[in-house]
């Protein structure tokens, strides 16, 4: 492998993997700011108080910290689990520079109170586009170094990193439809109960296929090579894939509870759970 492991982009890998670390840091001491803020509520000083903060921290943690996370693991993974260098030429510095922008622009805009107001979708639509630009740049250097792999199978940690990859596009594209008014204001097409559904059929998933799937797709690599052995059982590993799949997407519901959804909804996201 020494030969093709030098045709490797581990370039990018590096940007992300730093930048990692960065938003990490961000991310988390806003945490402990909102904390504090928690404590001690005079903390909540200007425009800086925990409403405007508080989005800025589950932003910054789950998609910058935890965005540059699987960015730089599923492009490091996919390489080598595919013995093929990434696919899409400047689609691959592109989905580094648009997210690092769509990050800046989220910390820019959630202090000014510039949002959707739907919890982990809060960025207004111009940033939103930019985020779907990004994102299919991603689903095409991500399947276009699968479709040029050089060994016939596909390893699992794969199969979780693609899911992940398909059902956050689903996501995002389902509940930001919205209809803009100005370039920092829109309203969402859905409305009412079907508004509420929408928004947490996609916040429940964003946990579920964002900081679940994606985030096994990590481990079903690492941890074997770390290990230094592999996965105790392969067959269990698909298993689990399918399982996951199926269940996790129905799941929604139980973030209303005892609220005007119908009934019967409650219940299929209570028996998916
Ligand atoms: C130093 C580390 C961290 C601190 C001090 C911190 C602190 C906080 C605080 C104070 C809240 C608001 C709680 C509330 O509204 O009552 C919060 C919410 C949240 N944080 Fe963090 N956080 C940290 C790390 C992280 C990390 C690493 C993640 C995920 C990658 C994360 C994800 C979230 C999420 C999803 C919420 C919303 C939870 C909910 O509404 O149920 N946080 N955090």
């Amino acid at each position: 492998m020494s030969g093709s492991q030098t045709t490797y982009n581990d370039k990018v890998v590096r940007q992300f993997a730093v930048m990692t670390v960065i938003w990490g840091i961000v991310g988390m001491l806003v945490g402990v700011i909102i904390a504090a803020q928690l404590v001690w509520p005079e903390l909540n000083m200007g425009f800086l108080h925990f409403g405007r903060l508080r989005p800025l921290h589950t932003n910054a943690v789950i998609f910058a910290f935890g965005g540059c996370a699987l960015f730089a693991t599923s492009y490091w993974c996919v390489q080598r689990t595919s013995h093929a260098r990434l696919w899409g030429g400047p689609l691959v510095p592109f989905t580094f520079w648009g997210w690092q922008i769509v990050i800046l622009l989220a910390a820019i805009t959630l202090p000014l109170g510039i949002t959707q107001s739907k919890e982990y979708a809060e960025l207004e639509w111009p940033i939103d586009i930019l985020i779907t630009l990004v994102w299919v740049s991603y689903a095409l250097v991500f399947f276009g170094t699968i479709a040029k792999r050089t060994v016939s199978h596909i390893y699992v940690a794969n199969w979780f990193f693609g899911a992940f990859i398909i059902a956050v596009a689903l996501l995002h594209l389902v509940n930001s439809a919205a209809v803009p008014i100005t370039l920092t204001k829109s309203y969402s097409v859905y409305s009412g109960v079907q508004d509420a559904m929408i928004q947490w059929w996609y916040g429940h998933n964003a946990v579920g296929f964002f900081l679940t799937a994606g985030f096994l797709g990590m481990m079903y690599y690492f941890v074997p090579k770390q290990a230094g052995r592999p996965v105790y059982s392969y067959r269990l590993s698909v298993v689990h894939f399918w399982a996951l799949i199926f269940t996790y997407m129905w799941a929604g519901p139980h973030h209303l509870h005892y609220t005007a959804l119908p009934d019967w909804t409650q219940s299929v996201g209570m028996v998916f759970s």
